[in-house]
Protein backbone atom coordinates (compact mmCIF):
# COMPACT_ATOMS: atom_id res chain seq x y z
CA UNK A 1 0.00 0.00 0.00
CA UNK A 2 1.20 3.57 -0.92
CA UNK A 3 2.55 5.85 1.81
CA UNK A 4 1.39 9.20 2.70
CA UNK A 5 4.24 9.95 5.13
CA UNK A 6 8.00 8.75 4.44
CA UNK A 7 11.06 9.39 5.90
CA UNK A 8 14.38 8.47 3.74
CA UNK A 9 17.29 8.39 6.49
CA UNK A 10 20.63 6.50 6.05
CA UNK A 11 20.52 4.78 9.22
CA UNK A 12 17.09 3.09 10.51
CA UNK A 13 15.56 2.77 13.77
CA UNK A 14 17.43 -1.05 13.99
CA UNK A 15 20.12 -3.03 12.59
CA UNK A 16 20.55 -6.46 13.03
CA UNK A 17 23.37 -8.79 14.21
CA UNK A 18 23.89 -12.48 12.79
CA UNK A 19 24.48 -14.45 15.63
CA UNK A 20 27.21 -17.76 15.29
CA UNK A 21 23.89 -20.00 15.17
CA UNK A 22 22.71 -17.73 11.93
CA UNK A 23 19.49 -15.83 14.46
CA UNK A 24 19.37 -12.36 13.81
CA UNK A 25 19.06 -9.99 16.75
CA UNK A 26 17.73 -6.62 16.31
CA UNK A 27 19.54 -3.57 17.97
CA UNK A 28 18.62 0.27 18.40
CA UNK A 29 21.20 2.50 16.39
CA UNK A 30 23.07 5.49 17.89
CA UNK A 31 23.26 9.30 16.71
CA UNK A 32 21.03 12.16 17.71
CA UNK A 33 19.19 11.11 14.32
CA UNK A 34 17.88 7.76 15.27
CA UNK A 35 16.59 8.96 18.57
CA UNK A 36 14.86 11.69 17.46
CA UNK A 37 13.14 10.19 14.61
CA UNK A 38 12.68 6.70 16.44
CA UNK A 39 10.34 9.01 18.97
CA UNK A 40 8.81 11.20 16.38
CA UNK A 41 7.54 8.23 14.50
CA UNK A 42 6.07 5.97 17.48
CA UNK A 43 3.49 8.29 17.18
CA UNK A 44 3.11 7.86 13.42
CA UNK A 45 2.51 4.72 12.88
CA UNK A 46 1.30 4.75 9.50
CA UNK A 47 5.04 6.07 8.41
CA UNK A 48 7.07 4.43 6.29
CA UNK A 49 10.97 4.33 6.93
CA UNK A 50 13.04 3.51 4.25
CA UNK A 51 16.51 2.98 5.14
CA UNK A 52 19.83 1.16 3.92
CA UNK A 53 20.96 -2.16 5.15
CA UNK A 54 24.36 -1.04 6.95
CA UNK A 55 25.86 -4.28 7.23
CA UNK A 56 26.09 -8.19 6.14
CA UNK A 57 23.58 -8.98 9.17
CA UNK A 58 21.07 -6.54 7.87
CA UNK A 59 21.20 -7.71 4.19
CA UNK A 60 20.97 -11.27 5.27
CA UNK A 61 17.04 -9.76 7.28
CA UNK A 62 16.35 -8.52 3.57
CA UNK A 63 17.54 -11.69 2.22
CA UNK A 64 15.09 -13.44 4.46
CA UNK A 65 12.28 -10.90 3.86
CA UNK A 66 12.73 -10.20 8.04
CA UNK A 67 11.79 -6.62 8.71
CA UNK A 68 9.80 -4.36 11.20
CA UNK A 69 6.42 -2.70 10.26
CA UNK A 70 6.90 0.64 8.99
CA UNK A 71 10.26 -0.05 7.93
CA UNK A 72 11.90 -0.73 4.65
CA UNK A 73 15.55 -1.66 3.97
CA UNK A 74 17.16 -1.06 0.75
CA UNK A 75 20.00 -3.84 0.23
CA UNK A 76 22.83 -1.91 -2.02
CA UNK A 77 25.76 -3.83 -3.37
CA UNK A 78 28.30 -3.56 -0.62
CA UNK A 79 31.10 -1.98 -2.12
CA UNK A 80 28.73 1.38 -3.53
CA UNK A 81 27.65 1.48 -0.63
CA UNK A 82 31.07 1.54 1.63
CA UNK A 83 32.33 3.88 -1.36
CA UNK A 84 28.79 6.49 -0.81
CA UNK A 85 28.29 5.76 2.86
CA UNK A 86 32.48 6.03 4.37
CA UNK A 87 33.93 7.20 1.49
CA UNK A 88 31.66 10.02 0.66
CA UNK A 89 29.15 11.07 3.14
CA UNK A 90 32.01 10.15 6.55
CA UNK A 91 35.15 10.93 4.51
CA UNK A 92 34.30 14.24 2.78
CA UNK A 93 30.62 15.73 3.43
CA UNK A 94 31.10 14.56 7.21
CA UNK A 95 34.22 16.39 7.50
CA UNK A 96 33.08 19.71 5.53
CA UNK A 97 30.36 20.21 7.32
CA UNK A 98 32.56 19.97 10.46
CA UNK A 99 35.57 21.72 9.46
CA UNK A 100 37.19 18.36 10.41
CA UNK A 101 40.33 18.66 7.48
CA UNK A 102 43.79 18.45 8.60
CA UNK A 103 44.42 21.05 5.49
CA UNK A 104 47.83 21.01 4.76
CA UNK A 105 46.76 17.41 3.68
CA UNK A 106 43.37 17.06 3.00
CA UNK A 107 40.90 16.95 1.19
CA UNK A 108 42.48 15.35 -2.29
CA UNK A 109 39.98 15.82 -5.04
CA UNK A 110 41.20 12.69 -7.05
CA UNK A 111 40.04 10.01 -9.73
CA UNK A 112 39.14 7.58 -6.68
CA UNK A 113 36.88 10.65 -5.22
CA UNK A 114 35.03 10.74 -8.57
CA UNK A 115 34.87 6.97 -8.27
CA UNK A 116 33.10 7.43 -4.84
CA UNK A 117 31.13 10.03 -5.75
CA UNK A 118 29.54 8.52 -8.42
CA UNK A 119 28.83 5.34 -5.67
CA UNK A 120 27.41 8.44 -3.56
CA UNK A 121 25.08 9.32 -6.72
CA UNK A 122 23.92 5.63 -7.39
CA UNK A 123 23.29 5.20 -3.60
CA UNK A 124 21.19 8.56 -3.72
CA UNK A 125 19.84 7.09 -6.34
CA UNK A 126 18.51 4.28 -4.96
CA UNK A 127 16.76 5.98 -2.39
CA UNK A 128 15.18 8.10 -4.91
CA UNK A 129 13.74 4.81 -6.89
CA UNK A 130 12.61 3.52 -3.42
CA UNK A 131 10.72 6.64 -2.35
CA UNK A 132 9.09 7.19 -5.74
CA UNK A 133 7.87 3.59 -5.98
CA UNK A 134 6.70 3.34 -2.15
CA UNK A 135 4.76 7.18 -2.06
CA UNK A 136 1.22 8.00 -2.59
CA UNK A 137 -0.45 10.70 -5.03
CA UNK A 138 0.92 13.66 -3.06
CA UNK A 139 2.44 11.99 0.05
CA UNK A 140 4.86 14.03 2.04
CA UNK A 141 8.83 12.99 2.17
CA UNK A 142 11.24 13.68 4.95
CA UNK A 143 14.41 12.97 3.68
CA UNK A 144 17.47 12.77 6.66
CA UNK A 145 21.18 14.27 6.28
CA UNK A 146 23.97 14.91 4.18
CA UNK A 147 23.92 11.12 3.47
CA UNK A 148 20.94 12.14 1.20
CA UNK A 149 21.63 15.78 -0.38
CA UNK A 150 20.76 14.19 -3.85
CA UNK A 151 17.48 13.10 -2.75
CA UNK A 152 15.21 15.83 -2.98
CA UNK A 153 16.57 16.93 -6.49
CA UNK A 154 16.22 13.24 -8.49
CA UNK A 155 13.01 12.53 -6.56
CA UNK A 156 11.72 16.17 -7.61
CA UNK A 157 11.70 14.79 -11.16
CA UNK A 158 10.61 11.21 -10.39
CA UNK A 159 7.80 12.72 -8.65
CA UNK A 160 6.70 16.60 -8.90
CA UNK A 161 3.75 15.53 -7.24
CA UNK A 162 5.28 14.78 -3.75
CA UNK A 163 5.95 17.19 -0.66
CA UNK A 164 9.72 17.04 0.26
CA UNK A 165 11.76 18.18 3.04
CA UNK A 166 15.19 17.56 3.84
CA UNK A 167 16.59 18.05 7.40
CA UNK A 168 20.17 18.46 8.06
CA UNK A 169 21.25 17.09 11.47
CA UNK A 170 24.64 18.00 10.94
CA UNK A 171 26.03 22.15 11.02
CA UNK A 172 26.41 23.23 7.28
CA UNK A 173 29.48 23.87 6.21
CA UNK A 174 30.91 27.59 6.09
CA UNK A 175 31.60 28.89 2.81
CA UNK A 176 35.41 28.41 2.73
CA UNK A 177 34.94 24.72 3.37
CA UNK A 178 32.17 24.27 1.25
CA UNK A 179 34.38 26.05 -1.68
CA UNK A 180 36.85 23.38 -1.06
CA UNK A 181 34.25 21.29 -2.82
CA UNK A 182 34.68 20.53 -6.75
CA UNK A 183 32.98 23.30 -8.41
CA UNK A 184 30.24 20.73 -10.05
CA UNK A 185 30.02 18.69 -7.15
CA UNK A 186 29.32 21.31 -4.76
CA UNK A 187 26.70 22.53 -7.60
CA UNK A 188 25.26 19.20 -7.38
CA UNK A 189 25.12 18.51 -4.02
CA UNK A 190 23.10 22.49 -3.94
CA UNK A 191 20.51 21.58 -6.64
CA UNK A 192 19.73 18.42 -4.84
CA UNK A 193 19.39 20.29 -1.44
CA UNK A 194 16.97 22.58 -3.75
CA UNK A 195 15.07 19.79 -4.85
CA UNK A 196 13.09 20.46 -1.56
CA UNK A 197 10.17 22.47 -0.85
CA UNK A 198 11.74 23.04 2.53
CA UNK A 199 15.38 22.48 3.77
CA UNK A 200 15.34 22.01 7.59
CA UNK A 201 18.16 23.09 10.20
CA UNK A 202 18.70 22.72 13.97
CA UNK A 203 19.90 26.40 14.15
CA UNK A 204 19.74 30.10 12.54
CA UNK A 205 23.43 29.57 12.33
CA UNK A 206 23.52 26.66 10.04
CA UNK A 207 20.37 27.83 8.43
CA UNK A 208 22.52 31.10 7.42
CA UNK A 209 25.46 29.24 6.20
CA UNK A 210 22.94 27.39 4.20
CA UNK A 211 21.72 30.54 2.80
CA UNK A 212 25.09 31.84 2.20
CA UNK A 213 26.39 28.86 0.18
CA UNK A 214 23.15 29.49 -2.09
CA UNK A 215 24.20 33.11 -2.68
CA UNK A 216 26.98 31.48 -3.50
CA UNK A 217 25.47 29.59 -6.04
CA UNK A 218 23.48 32.86 -6.93
CA UNK A 219 26.93 34.03 -7.78
CA UNK A 220 27.50 30.99 -10.36
CA UNK A 221 23.99 31.89 -11.97
CA UNK A 222 21.97 28.07 -10.08
CA UNK A 223 20.11 29.91 -6.74
CA UNK A 224 19.00 33.31 -5.64
CA UNK A 225 18.36 33.15 -1.69
CA UNK A 226 15.63 35.68 -0.96
CA UNK A 227 15.70 36.77 3.15
CA UNK A 228 12.08 37.83 3.61
CA UNK A 229 12.28 41.76 3.49
CA UNK A 230 11.82 43.63 7.11
CA UNK A 231 13.99 43.54 10.38
CA UNK A 232 13.87 39.83 11.26
CA UNK A 233 15.72 38.16 8.63
CA UNK A 234 15.30 34.94 10.38
CA UNK A 235 11.28 35.04 9.06
CA UNK A 236 10.68 32.61 6.24
CA UNK A 237 13.96 33.03 4.30
CA UNK A 238 13.88 31.05 1.13
CA UNK A 239 15.71 30.26 -2.24
CA UNK A 240 14.50 30.31 -5.68
CA UNK A 241 16.47 27.91 -7.77
CA UNK A 242 17.49 29.44 -11.17
CA UNK A 243 18.52 26.60 -13.56
CA UNK A 244 18.60 22.71 -14.31
CA UNK A 245 15.82 20.70 -13.79
CA UNK A 246 12.37 20.51 -15.15
CA UNK A 247 10.97 23.08 -12.83
CA UNK A 248 12.53 26.17 -12.92
CA UNK A 249 12.44 29.16 -10.33
CA UNK A 250 11.30 26.76 -8.12
CA UNK A 251 11.14 28.01 -4.14
CA UNK A 252 12.89 25.99 -1.26
CA UNK A 253 12.06 27.55 2.02
CA UNK A 254 14.65 27.67 4.76
CA UNK A 255 13.52 26.46 8.40
CA UNK A 256 14.64 25.68 11.75
CA UNK A 257 13.51 23.12 14.10
CA UNK A 258 15.54 23.34 17.11
CA UNK A 259 15.37 19.21 18.11
CA UNK A 260 14.42 18.80 21.85
CA UNK A 261 13.65 15.82 24.12
CA UNK A 262 10.65 14.25 25.55
CA UNK A 263 11.24 14.81 29.18
CA UNK A 264 8.70 12.27 30.77
CA UNK A 265 9.92 9.61 28.56
CA UNK A 266 13.63 10.51 29.28
CA UNK A 267 12.73 10.87 33.06
CA UNK A 268 10.59 7.53 32.72
CA UNK A 269 13.79 5.17 30.90
CA UNK A 270 16.61 6.90 33.57
CA UNK A 271 14.17 5.54 36.20
CA UNK A 272 13.86 1.68 35.38
CA UNK A 273 15.70 -0.66 37.23
CA UNK A 274 18.37 -1.38 34.94
CA UNK A 275 19.35 2.52 35.23
CA UNK A 276 18.70 1.89 39.60
CA UNK A 277 21.47 -0.81 39.14
CA UNK A 278 24.12 0.89 36.97
CA UNK A 279 23.74 3.85 39.18
CA UNK A 280 24.10 1.82 42.47
CA UNK A 281 27.37 0.43 40.69
CA UNK A 282 28.74 3.62 39.40
CA UNK A 283 27.89 5.42 43.08
CA UNK A 284 30.04 2.74 44.48
CA UNK A 285 33.02 3.12 42.30
CA UNK A 286 33.10 6.99 42.81
CA UNK A 287 32.20 7.00 46.15
CA UNK A 288 31.33 10.24 47.72
CA UNK A 289 33.84 12.49 44.88
CA UNK A 290 32.38 14.70 42.67
CA UNK A 291 31.51 13.95 38.72
CA UNK A 292 32.29 15.22 35.19
CA UNK A 293 30.21 13.55 33.12
CA UNK A 294 30.64 12.99 28.89
CA UNK A 295 28.84 11.02 26.93
CA UNK A 296 30.04 10.71 22.57
CA UNK A 297 29.76 8.79 19.80
CA UNK A 298 34.18 8.14 19.34
CA UNK A 299 33.59 11.06 16.85
CA UNK A 300 36.35 12.96 15.96
CA UNK A 301 33.87 16.57 16.13
CA UNK A 302 33.31 15.69 19.71
CA UNK A 303 36.56 17.01 20.74
CA UNK A 304 37.13 14.45 23.40
CA UNK A 305 40.62 15.07 23.61
CA UNK A 306 40.88 18.84 24.35
CA UNK A 307 38.29 18.00 26.55
CA UNK A 308 40.70 15.42 28.31
CA UNK A 309 43.54 17.57 27.97
CA UNK A 310 41.03 20.19 30.00
CA UNK A 311 40.38 17.96 32.91
CA UNK A 312 44.17 17.33 33.12
CA UNK A 313 44.79 20.91 33.21
CA UNK A 314 42.56 21.22 36.16
CA UNK A 315 43.80 18.52 38.55
CA UNK A 316 47.20 20.44 37.60
CA UNK A 317 46.10 23.98 38.14
CA UNK A 318 43.95 23.03 40.86
CA UNK A 319 44.97 20.24 42.57
CA UNK A 320 42.60 20.35 45.46
CA UNK A 321 40.38 18.71 43.24
CA UNK A 322 42.63 15.42 42.89
CA UNK A 323 40.98 12.35 44.69
CA UNK A 324 37.88 14.79 44.77
CA UNK A 325 36.52 14.43 41.53
CA UNK A 326 36.07 11.89 39.11
CA UNK A 327 35.54 12.09 35.27
CA UNK A 328 33.13 9.46 33.77
CA UNK A 329 34.07 9.72 29.87
CA UNK A 330 31.64 7.34 27.88
CA UNK A 331 32.99 7.09 24.14
CA UNK A 332 31.13 4.44 22.29
CA UNK A 333 32.82 3.71 18.97
CA UNK A 334 31.80 4.82 15.97
CA UNK A 335 32.67 4.47 12.19
CA UNK A 336 35.53 2.47 12.90
CA UNK A 337 35.72 1.61 9.09
CA UNK A 338 37.67 4.45 8.98
CA UNK A 339 41.64 4.61 9.69
CA UNK A 340 41.13 8.22 11.21
CA UNK A 341 38.07 7.18 13.59
CA UNK A 342 40.41 4.27 14.99
CA UNK A 343 43.24 6.59 15.73
CA UNK A 344 41.32 8.71 17.47
CA UNK A 345 39.85 6.44 19.50
CA UNK A 346 43.01 5.40 20.48
CA UNK A 347 44.05 8.86 21.11
CA UNK A 348 41.13 9.16 23.14
CA UNK A 349 42.04 6.10 25.22
CA UNK A 350 45.69 6.82 25.59
CA UNK A 351 45.04 10.17 26.73
CA UNK A 352 42.68 8.34 29.52
CA UNK A 353 45.71 5.86 30.75
CA UNK A 354 48.00 9.05 31.38
CA UNK A 355 45.88 10.44 32.83
CA UNK A 356 45.10 8.17 35.07
CA UNK A 357 49.37 7.14 35.38
CA UNK A 358 50.26 10.47 36.48
CA UNK A 359 47.43 11.32 38.64
CA UNK A 360 45.88 8.07 39.99
CA UNK A 361 45.92 7.39 43.44
CA UNK A 362 45.22 3.32 45.01
CA UNK A 363 41.99 4.61 46.05
CA UNK A 364 41.11 6.89 43.45
CA UNK A 365 41.44 6.58 39.32
CA UNK A 366 40.63 9.76 37.74
CA UNK A 367 39.23 9.15 34.35
CA UNK A 368 36.63 6.24 33.89
CA UNK A 369 36.41 5.44 30.05
CA UNK A 370 33.93 3.21 29.04
CA UNK A 371 33.87 1.83 25.40
CA UNK A 372 30.33 0.29 25.47
CA UNK A 373 27.80 1.63 23.94
CA UNK A 374 25.43 1.16 27.14
CA UNK A 375 22.41 3.37 27.19
CA UNK A 376 21.56 2.20 30.67
CA UNK A 377 24.85 3.37 31.87
CA UNK A 378 24.84 6.44 29.95
CA UNK A 379 21.18 7.62 31.92
CA UNK A 380 22.93 6.35 35.12
CA UNK A 381 26.06 8.71 34.77
CA UNK A 382 23.42 11.54 33.58
CA UNK A 383 21.61 11.26 36.56
CA UNK A 384 25.16 10.99 38.76
CA UNK A 385 26.48 14.05 37.02
CA UNK A 386 27.63 17.09 38.76
CA UNK A 387 29.10 18.48 35.38
CA UNK A 388 28.30 17.93 31.88
CA UNK A 389 30.65 18.36 29.65
CA UNK A 390 30.00 18.84 26.15
CA UNK A 391 32.83 20.50 23.97
CA UNK A 392 32.55 19.37 20.23
CA UNK A 393 34.24 21.86 18.06
CA UNK A 394 31.39 22.23 15.65
CA UNK A 395 27.97 19.90 16.01
CA UNK A 396 24.61 19.91 14.62
CA UNK A 397 22.68 20.08 17.71
CA UNK A 398 24.24 18.07 20.47
CA UNK A 399 21.14 16.27 22.10
CA UNK A 400 23.57 15.04 25.38
CA UNK A 401 23.58 18.93 26.06
CA UNK A 402 19.77 18.62 26.54
CA UNK A 403 19.15 15.38 27.94
CA UNK A 404 21.67 15.57 30.56
CA UNK A 405 19.52 18.61 32.59
CA UNK A 406 16.82 16.56 32.08
CA UNK A 407 17.48 13.76 34.13
CA UNK A 408 20.10 14.87 36.43
CA UNK A 409 19.14 14.27 40.14
CA UNK A 410 20.52 16.62 41.99
CA UNK A 411 20.85 19.15 39.03
CA UNK A 412 24.32 19.56 37.10
CA UNK A 413 26.57 22.21 35.17
CA UNK A 414 26.35 22.59 31.57
CA UNK A 415 29.86 23.14 30.45
CA UNK A 416 28.92 23.81 26.81
CA UNK A 417 30.88 24.36 23.58
CA UNK A 418 30.17 27.32 21.69
CA UNK A 419 30.12 25.15 18.77
CA UNK A 420 27.54 23.24 19.50
CA UNK A 421 23.88 23.62 17.99
CA UNK A 422 22.55 23.72 21.40
CA UNK A 423 24.50 26.82 22.50
CA UNK A 424 21.38 29.03 20.60
CA UNK A 425 19.19 27.85 23.09
CA UNK A 426 20.97 26.75 26.36
CA UNK A 427 23.93 29.12 26.26
CA UNK A 428 22.10 31.56 29.21
CA UNK A 429 22.58 29.04 31.86
CA UNK A 430 25.23 26.71 30.75
CA UNK A 431 29.12 27.80 31.60
CA UNK A 432 30.39 28.05 27.33
CA UNK A 433 33.45 27.48 26.20
CA UNK A 434 35.58 27.86 22.88
CA UNK A 435 36.33 24.38 21.97
CA UNK A 436 39.72 25.29 21.35
CA UNK A 437 40.68 26.92 24.22
CA UNK A 438 41.27 24.19 26.71
CA UNK A 439 42.83 26.20 29.71
CA UNK A 440 39.66 28.03 29.70
CA UNK A 441 37.80 24.24 29.53
CA UNK A 442 39.83 23.86 32.13
CA UNK A 443 38.55 27.21 34.52
CA UNK A 444 34.91 26.37 33.38
CA UNK A 445 35.26 22.94 34.67
CA UNK A 446 36.35 24.41 38.43
CA UNK A 447 33.89 27.18 38.42
CA UNK A 448 31.19 24.33 37.54
CA UNK A 449 32.19 21.88 40.36
CA UNK A 450 32.46 25.19 42.32
CA UNK A 451 29.27 26.23 41.61
CA UNK A 452 27.00 26.62 44.96
CA UNK A 453 24.50 23.69 44.93
CA UNK A 454 21.05 26.47 44.81
CA UNK A 455 22.36 28.30 41.35
CA UNK A 456 23.51 24.91 39.58
CA UNK A 457 19.08 23.65 40.34
CA UNK A 458 18.07 26.72 39.16
CA UNK A 459 20.47 26.72 36.31
CA UNK A 460 19.54 23.15 35.94
CA UNK A 461 15.91 23.83 36.04
CA UNK A 462 15.83 26.50 33.17
CA UNK A 463 18.24 24.18 30.88
CA UNK A 464 15.34 21.58 30.99
CA UNK A 465 13.27 23.72 30.37
CA UNK A 466 14.75 24.97 27.42
CA UNK A 467 15.87 21.17 26.87
CA UNK A 468 12.10 20.11 26.02
CA UNK A 469 10.70 23.18 24.39
CA UNK A 470 10.46 21.03 21.24
CA UNK A 471 10.55 17.51 21.65
CA UNK A 472 10.59 15.06 18.80
CA UNK A 473 7.44 14.20 18.19
CA UNK A 474 6.67 18.08 17.75
CA UNK A 475 9.90 18.55 15.79
CA UNK A 476 8.65 15.97 13.04
CA UNK A 477 5.17 17.34 12.80
CA UNK A 478 6.12 21.08 12.96
CA UNK A 479 7.65 20.06 9.58
CA UNK A 480 4.82 17.55 8.19
CA UNK A 481 2.32 20.87 8.40
CA UNK A 482 4.78 23.25 7.05
CA UNK A 483 5.40 20.89 3.85
CA UNK A 484 1.90 20.36 3.31
CA UNK A 485 0.94 24.22 3.60
CA UNK A 486 3.80 24.64 1.20
C1 LIG B 1 25.02 12.01 13.40
C2 LIG B 1 24.37 12.08 12.04
C3 LIG B 1 23.41 10.95 11.85
C4 LIG B 1 24.09 9.63 12.13
C5 LIG B 1 24.71 9.64 13.53
C6 LIG B 1 25.47 8.36 13.85
O1 LIG B 1 24.07 12.25 14.39
O2 LIG B 1 23.74 13.32 11.87
O3 LIG B 1 22.92 10.94 10.52
O4 LIG B 1 23.18 8.56 12.03
O5 LIG B 1 25.59 10.74 13.61
O6 LIG B 1 26.44 8.11 12.88
P1 LIG B 1 26.43 6.79 11.99
O7 LIG B 1 27.47 6.98 10.94
O8 LIG B 1 26.78 5.71 12.96
O9 LIG B 1 25.04 6.60 11.44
Amino acid sequence: MASQVLVAANRGPLSYQLGDDGTLTARRGGGGLVSGLSAALARQPEALWICAALSEADREAVRRGVSEPGVRMLDIDPTTYDDAYNGIANSVLWFTHHHLYDIPREPVFDAEFRRRWDSYVAYNHAFALALAQEAGEGAAVLVQDYHLALVPGELRELRPDLRIGHFTHTPWASREFLDMLPDDVRAQLMWGMLGADEVGFHTWAWAHSFMTAAQLDDERGIAEPKMAAGVDPREAPYVEKMTRGPVRHRRTNVAVYPLGVDGDELRALAHRPEVNDKLAALRAEVGDRRTIVRVDRTELSKNIVRGLLAYRELLTVHPEWRGRVVHLASAYPSRQDLAVYRSYTEAVRELAEQINEEFGTEDWQPVMVSVKDDFARSLAAYRLADVALVNPVRDGMNLVAKEIPVVSDAGCVLVLSTGAGAYGELREDALTVNPYDVSATADALHAALAMPAEERLERTKRLASAATALPPTDWFTAQLSALREA
